[in-house]
């Protein structure tokens, strides 16, 4: 069956993941709580916000993101991969609880949202976790996510900066000088945030692939005031359209997923037409740059599969550590035949954002950082084990590639490091012989307590 932002809650609930706390909160403090809670947050009530209550962090650790896709922690890449395998169309319903308070006209404002400010030096209160659709005439459906900055009752900024397929189709409707329509799906399953968060093909429907990780049809209903769906079993929708004005508001600055409070930006405003919600909603609290990192781990890593099988390299264990926000580094473990360490170096550093690639044998655990140091220190010789591929695609949130030296509208390219740290050819396996300490298996600790 399908599951829901609600059910996601009662599965960290059952873990012991999800602290609740009963007394009334002040939104002022809501992301100083989630930063310090070592679980995801639930508040019961909140202050001057009657009727509604708020989750946040839910995805700030891989145990809760392992949790959220039913997996053991070193699966959740596998697991992501699989879900792009058999793709489920999604299920049009008549009546969705998304929908059982509607406010159009008159009636919409945003101010009555309970969204907190998160950072220190955001431009105002922003929508993170959001699951935003769109359509265009010719590629169809389209879901990503996207931030929304507060600023009138009716109205946010939007962050349309990165290539995107929504920035793609708001492009070819400002070329016509009309708006794009869009609805903005808030409290949805990490599934769905995870399809969103996927760069699909630009003719690939994300429902279908949020369908294809649930193992059934994601049930979703006609907006009330534009021609888009959304998922029913949402918290809150906002429905409206990116006004053709191009990229001339000014948005930000916000706390970006790259761990860094980011600059002002250019660009469109989303003017609100219509505000759904359920009954009792459930305002989602995405804390970033930690929930939109583990997000990108499983779809960077399920890339660093792909791209090592189609380079016909065996791969054992995978990972995107969140200290490169899931996206700058890959870190893999592989069956080694002779040559492969460096073709699968090659294969890594193809996905897209990868700068930093690092491969091993199987008998290293990626997952210690310890046991991938050693690794790195004896199998490892700076001179004959790293590639360096220079004028990569790049990205402008990485200061190191200093952007700013290319003036507006100029694309960044940026070097790439991979690092061999397989057993090199023509050394003996044989040198690696790990210690082990006499006894044991047979003795046993609890036996002397
Ligand atoms: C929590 C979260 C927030 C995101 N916010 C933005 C954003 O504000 N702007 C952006 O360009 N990409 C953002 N992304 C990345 C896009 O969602 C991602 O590139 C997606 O594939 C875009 O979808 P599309 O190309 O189908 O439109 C975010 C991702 C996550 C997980």
């Amino acid at each position: 069956m399908k599951k829901s932002f609600r059910d996601f809650l009662a599965d960290l609930d059952g873990a012991g993941e999800l602290r609740r706390i009963k007394r009334a909160v002040d939104l002022r403090d809501v992301s100083a709580l989630v930063n310090q809670s070592p679980q995801a947050m639930f508040f019961e009530e909140l202050k001057d916000y009657p009727g509604w209550r708020l989750a946040g962090g839910l995805i700030g650790t891989r145990k809760r993101l392992a949790l959220a896709m039913g997996c053991a922690e070193k699966d959740v890449a596998a697991r992501f991969e699989q879900g792009l395998g058999r793709l489920i169309e999604p299920v049009m319903v008549e009546a969705a609880p998304c929908q059982q308070v509607v406010r159009m006209g008159a009636d919409v404002d945003l101010a009555a949202i309970p969204y907190p400010l998160m950072h220190l030096f955001d431009g105002g209160p922003y929508l993170s976790g959001t699951f935003v659709t769109s359509k265009d005439p010719e590629f169809g459906r389209n879901a990503g996510s996207y931030r929304l900055m507060y600023r009138t009752p009716n109205e946010t900024g939007i962050d349309l900066v990165s290539p995107s397929d929504m920035r793609f189709y708001y492009q070819r409707q400002l070329d016509r000088g009309r708006p794009l329509e869009i609805a903005v799906a808030m409290g949805v399953h990490p599934y769905e945030m995870l399809a969103a968060s996927y760069k699909a093909p630009i003719d690939m429907d994300e429902y279908t692939v949020a369908g294809s990780l649930h193992g059934a049809p994601v049930p979703i209903v006609k907006c009330k005031t534009v021609d888009l769906e959304v998922p029913a079993d949402a918290e809150l929708v906002l429905e409206g359209e990116l006004l053709p004005i191009g990229w001339t508001a000014d948005e930000g600055p916000f706390g970006e997923f790259s761990q860094i409070s980011g600059d002002v930006k250019w660009n469109p405003i989303f003017r609100v037409k219509c505000i759904t919600h359920r009954i009792d909603p459930i305002f989602y609290f995405l804390q970033m740059p930690w929930e939109n990192d583990w997000l990108a781990a499983p779809v960077t890593e399920a890339a660093g599969l792909r791209a090592l099988r189609n380079a016909s390299v065996q791969p054992v264990a995978i990972r995107a550590p969140v200290g490169s926000c899931g996206y700058w580094t890959l870190i893999a473990s592989i069956k080694k035949r002779p040559g492969e360490g460096k073709n699968a170096l090659l294969a890594l550093l193809s996905v897209s954002e990868v700068k930093l690639a690092i491969v091993t044998d199987e008998d290293i655990d990626i997952y210690n950082p310890d046991d991938l140091d050693w690794a790195l220190t004896f199998r490892v010789q700076a001179d004959r084990d790293t590639i360096i591929v220079q004028g990569a695609r790049g990205k402008h949130i990485d200061p190191s590639i200093k952007a700013w030296e290319l003036g507006k509208g100029g694309l960044p390219t940026t070097a790439k490091l991979g690092i061999d740290a397989t057993i090199p050819e023509g050394v003996p396996k044989q040198l690696y012989k790990r210690i082990q300490y006499y006894g044991k298996g047979r003795v046993k600790l609890e036996d002397y307590l």
